[in-house]
This record gives C-alpha cells, structure tokens and sequence, in this order.
C-alpha cells in the first residue's frame, strides 16, 4: 500500500539535469577535457564534489583540496546562471498536475534531491508548496547511491519506507531507492535505469493505476 511517492529534482521534475551537464562540460573544457553525454551519466544524482572528483578521475588530474573548491564554485555559478533563466512553464508537461492528483488521494508528496540548489529551483519553478516534505544537498551526510536522502525523506513524512514509491532518473539514485527499502519508478532509458521496478520515459507517463500496482 503506497502512502508517500519521493520525487528527484533535476531530470524528473524539470531539465535542469541538462543545464548541470551544460556547466561541467563547460569546467571539463578549461581542464582540456572533453566530457561526453555517457559519461555525465555517471554524474547524475550525485552531489557536487564527488561529481568533480570523478571528472578529475576520468581526466587522470589531481588537485589540492582548496582548488577543487574553487572550480567547483566555478562550475554553481554557471549552473545558477541558467537556472535564474529559468521560466516556470520550463517544468515537464503533466508534472504540476501529477503532483497535485497524488496529494489528493491523500498521498503525500516529498522532494529528494542531492542538490543545494534545489530550493531555489522549486522557487523558481512556482512549486514549493506542492510538497509535504523536502530533503536537499545541505541536509545529507552521504551522496545516493547511499539510501539517506530518502529514508530521510520518509521519515520527514512519517511513512515507512516500504509504502514510499521514489522517481529518479539517475542510476545512483535507483540504487539509493532500492538500498532504502522502497519501490522504485526510473525516468529515462530502460538500459540505464534497469534496476528499477519500472522504467518510463517521462515523469508523467506513469499513470496512478500503475503506481499504486508497484
Ligand atoms: C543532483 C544532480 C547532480 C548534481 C547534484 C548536486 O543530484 O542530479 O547532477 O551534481 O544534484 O547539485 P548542486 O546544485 O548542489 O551542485
Ligand atoms: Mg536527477
């Protein structure tokens, strides 16, 4: 019996997974990089200094604690810059709707997203108050795929883990949800996201029949 569904930010809700691929491939660059779409995927979901350190790993540089700091700085300030370009009606279609339809049928609604900037991105998107709860990058110790960020999530809503459905579209955070006791809907390719229990392609494919079977 679901009581709760845990939504991702960047790449289920809106593409900003984009505009975080935009920046790191721009910071890749200036290392003299060339960062590909597969291997951003591994980058997906995953917070921000451990996203820099495995580009570094992938380029075989080394850099000391405080230059890593400065260039991923470096690389927010991008990312925030396209993200304050951002409009509302940037959200994936359906989304918004689905959001208010699952509260309704007394299902509640929280967001997990290993981002410190997500709270500005709800803002942004006009939609903080669609949730019950909400778990960002500032809040966590460990990085999916470590299941904290939702088990925090669940326990913020008062719901076991095993009634929470979660919607991710990275491979860390399928793992995280699965390494968290809950079910898990994959957004993207079936190939990336196989771990899932179910994988559609967008957010709002995933009709409330389907999610209450899971
Ligand atoms: C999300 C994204 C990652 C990003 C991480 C940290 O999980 O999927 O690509 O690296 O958040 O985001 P931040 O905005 O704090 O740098
Ligand atoms: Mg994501």
């Amino acid at each position: 019996m679901i009581k709760a569904v845990i939504f991702d930010l960047d790449g289920v809700i809106v593409d900003t997974a984009h505009y975080h691929y935009l920046a790191w491939k721009r910071l890749a660059k200036e290392l003299g990089m060339d960062l590909t779409i597969e291997q951003n995927e591994l980058l997906k979901g995953v917070r921000r200094m451990r996203s820099l350190e495995i580009i570094l790993e992938l380029g075989g540089i080394s850099l000391n604690e405080s230059e890593k700091e400065r260039i991923a700085n470096k690389k927010n300030g991008w990312f925030v810059e396209y993200v304050d370009q951002m409009k509302p009606d940037e959200i994936f279609p359906g989304v918004k709707e689905m959001l208010k339809s699952i509260r309704a049928k007394g299902i509640k609604v929280a967001l997990a997203s290993s981002s410190k900037n997500a709270p500005r991105v709800i803002e942004l998107l006009k939609i903080e108050n669609e949730f019950d709860a909400v778990v960002d990058g500032t809040m966590i110790v460990h990085t999916k795929p470590d299941p904290e960020i939702f088990l925090l999530a669940a326990s913020k809503l008062g719901v076991a883990p095993a009634a929470c459905v979660v919607f991710e579209d990275a491979e860390a955070g399928v793992e995280a949800a699965i390494a968290a006791g809950m079910k898990c809907v994959g957004v993207g390719s079936l190939e990336q996201l196989n771990k899932a229990n179910i994988v559609v392609a967008k957010t709002a494919d995933l009709k409330f029949d389907q999610l209450v079977k899971l």
